[in-house]
């Protein structure tokens, strides 16, 4: 190890415990939420935060609707899955989370030094979509942890009709929904018991 490693290392920043309990260890998919408001202010510091979190390329192709009156809120019903509608009702806000199928467009701003990469995948469009949907995923997984960093619950929801979704909000097809999450404050009184995750000695290798 260099000096230099060394002297870095005490610098190293970390959360505290509360910090991780709230991004990891103790936050709860919500399954009701509590009459309590979300805010515009709240929806954008989500965003903030999501859009830092790093993709393939610098390529950025997640896009997200919030539907935050309960009009918008109804659109999205019909199309989620028994079960899942009665949780999007009782969120104050429900994002919808989809891949932009032409987000290949943004590179060249995105990362300029690249001069072939949006020409490439302008016609490589198999390996666009794949990349595209790829990273676009990576969003929807820092989008759900940017909720719960600014004290909110995300309940993602994976039941419900994509082309129902895409038609009603995205009718020119450009878009592709993906995701969707409600977000609010948390009923824990709705809760059951949390599902167990897979030990380490079954998940982890050390080579
Ligand atoms: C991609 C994805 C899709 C999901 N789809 C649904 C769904 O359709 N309906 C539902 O009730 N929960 C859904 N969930 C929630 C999970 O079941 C829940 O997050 C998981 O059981 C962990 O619960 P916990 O955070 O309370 O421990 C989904 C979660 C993810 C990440």
């Amino acid at each position: 190890m260099s000096d230099q490693a060394i002297a870095i290392t005490p610098n190293r920043l970390s959360l505290s415990d509360d910090g991780l309990a709230l991004l990891f260890t103790e936050s709860r998919t919500p399954r009701r939420f509590l009459p309590l408001p979300v805010t515009d202010e709240d929806l954008h510091a989500i965003w903030e935060l999501t859009r830092w979190a790093p993709t393939g390329h610098n390529s950025q192709p997640m896009r997200v609707v919030f539907a935050r009156t309960p009009e918008a809120r109804e659109r999205l019903l019909p199309h989620l899955a028994a079960g899942n509608d009665v949780k999007s009702k009782s969120a104050p806000v429900v994002a919808v989370l989809a891949y932009d199928t032409r987000y290949h467009t943004h590179l060249e701003t995105l990362i300029p030094y690249n001069t072939t990469l949006q020409g490439h995948y302008e016609t490589n469009i198999e390996e666009r979509r794949r990349k595209g949907i790829f990273n676009a995923t990576l969003q929807c997984a820092y989008f759900i942890m940017a909720v719960r960093a600014v004290g909110l619950a995300a309940g993602p929801i994976g039941g419900f009709d994509r082309d129902g979704i895409n038609a009603e909000l995205f009718p020119d097809g450009r878009y592709e929904s993906l995701l969707v999450v409600n977000i609010g404050h948390i009923d824990e009184s709705a809760l059951r018991d949390r599902l167990p995750r897979l030990d380490r000695e079954l998940t982890v290798s050390m080579v």
